[in-house]
């Protein structure tokens, strides 16, 4: 190996994460689509529309997969297709993801399956199902029979739920998504409630598929003081990282309820141990605390950005691929194959993301060398795509796409991902040819 070769392991997987509600378009039974029909809910009142069209022509999207030589792809199905009345399942929408997945396997990409992305059909999302384990556990299980039985000839990597510490806080404390409640007592509810649905979820796809791999995507957010010298942003960063960040592991890997979690759990979380094949990570970005003693944002804690540091566009986030280094070290301690399940930025003039893939992508290295058995890498996301409450002017796509026009253009950074994943390595040529600027750190 010539010196200086970043080499990944054999067999690693390169791909790219997408969610059924960013992509497929017209996603009109679903708490979402109402939400953004709601004024001043989204970003420039965008709504999400036909998205990038992928339930009428995902392929297309597909054929660029290959072009930019990937061999992975996560991508969630739509509850609300599936399920469009509680208890009546609709097999023409089960047949449509048997062909999307279908049409990645002949194409060379292994699919991972995520059960719930956020979206909930709007009849379960009416009665409040996710704040009651009582209806909410035995609904999510009989969904996930179900797509487990249609696509498990087709897929046995399943990511049973996205992020379920943000889908909590965003939607049942932040007010940021639907259904828009600023509750802490609820966002503790439906956290609670997701790691009991993840862990009937792991137990029904084992029953089906025994060998299936079920993990899921947990968000972490490298949580900061802002002021080295003081000991209560210190503390508070402690106490938002323990809740954010540790209470989901500490409940699925060691059957323990985060303090904050224990009251009024459904069950013991003891039940909830040991539901995980691998561990998915999502990683984004460092964020800073400052103590408030007026209460903050939450817990006494304001966020606030670090001075000086350049941020992504629409000051989305803090540039830190140390992060990624370290939590990969952290979960590594778990002893379970890790996926990086999402990693990204806004940055629709790619000025930053050759530097932030490059840098990201060293620090994975560096993992892996340090013993961190990382399986594979999806960046988020092949194109732009429909980005929550910030609509469409957050450009996270390797591919640009106009989505009035549905024209993809490639970003550079396309061809930077592409040459890696055919190489399998961060090479000299490659960083030479993407970030000459970065040559001396990645090769240090
Ligand atoms: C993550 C979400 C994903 C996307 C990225 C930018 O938190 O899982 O759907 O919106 O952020």
């Amino acid at each position: 190996m010539p010196q200086g070769f970043l080499a990944f392991p054999q067999g690693f997987r390169w791909g790219t994460a997408t969610a059924a509600h960013q992509v497929e378009g017209y996603n009109t039974n679903n708490q979402w689509w109402q939400w953004e029909q709601q004024p001043g809910r989204i970003v420039n009142g965008d709504t999400s529309g036909i998205a990038c069209n992928w339930w009428r022509n995902a392929e297309a999207d597909f054929d660029w997969m290959v072009t930019l030589a990937q061999n992975a792809h996560r991508l969630s199905v739509e509850w609300s297709r599936i399920e469009p009345r509680e208890g009546h399942f609709d097999e023409a929408a089960l047949e449509r993801y048997r062909a999307m997945v279908r049409a990645l396997r002949e194409r060379g990409i292994e699919p991972m399956i995520t059960l719930h992305h956020f979206t909930n059909p709007i009849w379960l999302e009416e009665q409040r199902c996710w704040l009651r384990a009582d209806r909410i556990v035995p609904l999510f299980r009989r969904f996930v029979e179900r797509v487990v039985r249609a696509l498990g000839d087709l897929c046995d990597l399943w990511c049973t739920i996205n992020e379920p510490n943000v889908y909590a806080v965003m939607s049942y404390f932040g007010g940021r998504m639907p259904p828009g409640l600023t509750d802490m007592g609820s966002a503790i509810t439906v956290m609670q409630n997701l790691l009991v649905a993840h862990a009937a979820a792991y137990e029904a796809i084992h029953a089906i598929q025994p060998r299936a791999r079920v993990g899921l995507a947990h968000h972490m957010r490298y949580f900061q003081g802002l002021r080295p010298h003081l000991f209560l942003d210190a503390l508070v960063a402690r106490v938002i990282d323990g809740i954010f960040n540790e209470s989901l592991l500490l409940a699925l890997l060691r059957g323990r309820w985060h303090w904050m979690l224990w009251r009024g759990a459904p069950v013991s979380a003891r039940k909830l141990r040991a539901t995980l094949d691998w561990i998915g990570l999502n990683y984004y970005t460092r964020q800073r605390i400052a103590f408030d003693h007026t209460g903050g944002q939450a817990l006494f804690g304001t966020l606030v950005n670090t001075p000086g540091v350049i941020m992504s566009d629409y000051d989305f986030g803090e540039i830190f691929p140390e992060g990624l280094r370290y939590f990969l070290r952290k979960l590594a301690r778990y002893r379970l194959p890790i996926f990086i399940t999402e990693n990204g930025l806004p940055d629709a003039d790619d000025d930053l993301r050759p530097m932030f893939i490059v840098r990201h992508l060293r620090a994975l290295w560096e993992a892996l060398q340090a013993g961190c058995d990382v399986r594979g890498y999806y960046h988020w996301s092949l194109v732009d795509n429909f980005e929550w409450n910030e609509g469409w002017r957050m450009r996270f796509g390797l591919i640009a796409m106009d989505w009035r026009t549905q024209q993809r253009t490639p970003r550079q950074s396309a061809f930077l991902y592409r040459d890696v994943a055919r190489a399998n390595a961060l090479t000299p040529e490659i960083v030479q040819a993407y970030t000459p600027e970065l040559f001396s750190q990645v090769f240090a």
